[in-house]
């Protein structure tokens, strides 16, 4: 389980690779190959919700930018990572660059470093003879704190001389609209490539790719899945999803612990379902737990409905089937057609089904307005065990 932790855990670098994000690395990729082979700058911009991979790629970008360049028997480019959150100063910045760039020169007192950087790429003599490709991680620190600096980033790409080729990282999509047309009038507006948040399927294949190096199944198919929904529904962030599934390790072991009679296993619904209760306290779930008994027996009568079938659709009458079926299973008494339908119409008020129009109540289309995870976690995590897994 140790390794199943190790593998699953963010620091480490996925060894068979990174999948689900070809298309944006390939567009940095291709346009950092331009650059070098062109010996010409240019600046990109990164930007997306966290945990969707933009550290990861990029860093892996920079891997094969160095690799490709290698192969061709050009002049392998300088690289330098800048995490901007790690700076002691905004203008730190320009002395990393600049000691980069010449790495044996001491640093002199004459001019500062920015002054020195854009010297430097003002005259053919003074220009560096290797393209440098500089990662600036955690951008938005700039984009927030000093925008001076984070123009002045971005116009070292635009000097004649320049041969710095920059790639801005950062969470904001809104901010960069906001400092992107004050670039545009500097002309040096940089390429924008955009990471979109994680779906349910690239969640789970990350997670299945990740667990590659295990020998064994150690999710239950239905554990995963949970997982993937979950964490798609919410946010798409795979660094939360792996801590799920980290902490949903550690359920499956704490209880290995204290039952001595089960060697072997694996984690199953019930251990990934505490640990999503651990993570995630929807305002949804919250309030799901606080309807009557029959509402809430009316959403699971429609999770369990939308349980068979892939259609997300069904209507009042086959509703009242499977919620008279829980019921039945629970020895309560069910409530008339007439009260049915009015919480139904109770239900949609609130925004959890939508109603749609028939003459014939029981022809009337019912859709579910609200994740079906989160009816799944309320009731799973509460025991209430009339809800069939998802
Ligand atoms: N496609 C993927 N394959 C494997 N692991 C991934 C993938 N995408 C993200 N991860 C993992 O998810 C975690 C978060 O990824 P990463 O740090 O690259 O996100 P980010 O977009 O840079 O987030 P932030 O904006 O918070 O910096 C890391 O542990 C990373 O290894
Ligand atoms: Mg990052």
């Amino acid at each position: 389980m140790q390794a199943v932790k190790e593998a699953l855990h963010v620091a480490t670098v996925p060894s068979s690779g990174l999948i689900c994000r070809d298309d944006e690395q390939s567009r940095v990729l291709e346009f950092c190959k331009a650059c070098v082979e062109q010996e010409r700058a240019g600046g990109l911009y990164v930007c997306g919700c966290p945990g969707t991979g933009k550290t990861l790629a990029i860093n892996m970008v920079k891997e094969s930018v160095k690799r490709w360049a290698n192969d061709m028997g050009m002049e392998t480019p300088d690289a330098l990572s800048i995490n901007c959150t790690s700076l002691a100063n905004t203008h730190e910045i320009f002395s990393k660059i600049l000691a980069t760039l010449q790495p044996r020169k001491k640093a002199t007192g004459k001019l500062p470093p920015l002054q020195q950087l854009q010297t430097m790429f003002s005259h053919k003599e003074s220009a560096p003879r290797r393209m440098l490709l500089v990662v600036v991680d955690e951008m938005d620190y700039l984009i927030t704190r000093d925008r001076a600096v984070l123009h002045d980033l971005f116009l070292l790409t635009t000097y004649q001389f320049s041969r710095c080729i920059l790639i801005g990282i950062a969470n904001a999509i809104d901010l960069a609209y906001r400092f992107l047309p004050k670039l545009e009038s500097l002309n040096c507006k940089p390429l924008v490539v955009t990471f979109r948040a994680y779906s349910k399927d690239q969640i789970s294949d990350i997670i299945k790719h990740r667990l590659k190096v295990i020998e064994y199944d150690v999710f239950e198919p239905m554990a995963l899945e949970f997982c993937a929904r979950k964490v798609a529904a919410a946010s798409g962030d795979m660094r939360k999803a792996l801590g799920v599934c980290r902490s949903a390790v550690e359920v499956f072991e704490a209880r290995l612990h204290e039952s001595s009679d089960q060697e072997f296993g694996v984690v199953t619904f019930d251990h990934m379902d505490i640990a999503l209760s651990k993570a995630f306290k929807s305002a949804v779930v919250d309030s799901i737990l606080c309807l009557p008994q029959h509402q809430q027996m009316v959403l699971c009568a429609l999770a369990n409905t939308f349980h068979h079938c892939k259609k997300k659709a069904t209507t009042l009458g086959e509703l009242n089937k499977s919620y008279i079926e829980i019921c039945r299973s629970t020895q309560v008494p069910a409530v008339g057609m007439l009260e049915f339908s009015n919480m139904c119409m109770v239900l949609s008020d609130q925004g959890f089904m939508k109603l749609g129009q028939s003459k014939e109540d029981k022809l009337r289309i019912v859709m579910l307005k609200i994740d079906i995870s989160d009816i799944n976690f309320a009731f799973k995590a509460f025991d209430f065990y009339w809800i069939k897994p998802s």
